[in-house]
């Protein structure tokens, strides 16, 4: 018999760093992580305001999993090299297992009547929104940040924002760049302003809480935008075709010539080995929990060609079963 080699048994480790890097960002912790900064656990415990002992078995088991490292001569803390490496691959399970799990338990029910539980049954936005974030850090952000930044704007607009994190990136990157954060949900809306705040860029930002759909009506927003970005929010509504073609419309003339358009979305059932189970998991909920069908390649690519965009490119992303579409006004 084989010896379990505990070191390829990952799923372990996975779960593991989930569950504590969620620990860790539901007592506010995760910006002072991710800062890269050194800091104190009496810096720690002003953040999580709990008690010392507490704060410290919290950073006591983070630097027992190999998250955090101590150095014990200044009694401060930094996080580990890994740990960006590992909030991205956290951020597969918190949004398979966590902000999706209102359609797992309530499968049968969606099952039954799509309809009737989809206005029972919401997932909580803020979750979506970062969790989509811990994924994006490395599994599309670095890719469209890149491509961006390749086309100098001077403004960018961010459809479906979320908590603002690509659209903060950019401005702490390129420090003559404005942008305009644009999300339906209150929650994200509030999450952007915050950490806008936080990372010095807030005067340079614009958070606006209004529907994409609106955007037909009054795409004002969308004015002296060089460049518009939307990632993960156009397959929601790719279904209104009028709606949909109307928005990329707007966004086309709104840009004029030499603007970009920059999509990252979902394709249907990616079937490359690499990509084939989260896509199929992506496909799966959001046909039968959130009535999306999401598109090929080759219909994401007409629908844009549609609005008037040329030269659509596509490329895959790191993100399974994701793709970077960039097109001209
Ligand atoms: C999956 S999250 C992606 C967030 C962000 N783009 C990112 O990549 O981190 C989708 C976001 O789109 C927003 N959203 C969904 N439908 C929208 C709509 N019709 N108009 C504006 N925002 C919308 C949600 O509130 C959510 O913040």
């Amino acid at each position: 018999v084989e010896p379990v080699n505990a070191h390829q048994d990952v799923a372990s480790d996975f779960a593991a760093y989930t569950a504590l890097l969620e620990i860790a960002q539901r007592v506010g912790l995760s910006q002072m992580l991710d800062s890269g900064a050194s800091f104190t656990l009496a810096d720690a415990s002003a953040v999580t305001r709990t008690g010392q002992v507490q704060t410290a078995s919290l950073l006591s088991a983070l630097v027992a999993a190999g998250l955090l490292d101590p150095d014990e001569s200044s009694s401060t803390f930094i996080a580990s090299v890994d740990l960006a490496e590992r909030r991205y691959q956290a951020g597969y399970l918190a949004w398979t297992l966590d902000a999706n799990r209102i359609y797992i338990d309530h499968c049968a029910d969606f099952m039954r009547d799509a309809e009737n539980a989809a206005s029972t049954y919401r997932r909580d936005g803020h979750k979506v929104a970062l969790t989509t974030q811990w994924i994006g850090t490395k599994g599309f952000y670095p890719d469209i940040k890149n491509e961006i930044i390749r086309s100098k704007p001077d403004r960018v607009v961010d459809l479906g924002a979320g908590a603002g994190a690509l659209a903060i990136d950019l401005l702490v990157a390129q420090p003559a760049l404005t942008a305009l954060a644009l999300d339906v949900s209150g929650g994200a809306c509030d999450a952007a302003s915050s950490a806008a705040r936080v990372a010095g860029v807030d005067g340079r930002l614009d958070v606006v809480r209004r529907s994409i759909e609106s955007l037909v009506e009054d795409p004002s927003p969308l004015q002296g935008a060089d460049v518009i970005h939307a990632a993960f929010v156009l397959h929601d509504i790719v279904k209104y075709d009028d709606v949909f073609l109307g928005v990329l419309s707007a966004c086309r003339k709104e840009l004029g010539d030499g603007g970009r358009l920059v999509v990252a979305d979902a394709v249907r059932y990616a079937s490359d080995r690499e990509e084939r189970a989260f896509s199929a998991l992506f496909t799966y909920l959001h046909a039968n929990f959130m009535g999306v069908e999401l598109p090929s390649e080759e219909r994401w690519i007409d629908l844009f060609e549609r609005a008037g965009f040329r030269d659509v490119e596509c490329r895959r992303l790191r993100t399974p079963g994701t793709r970077m579409f960039l097109a001209h006004a």
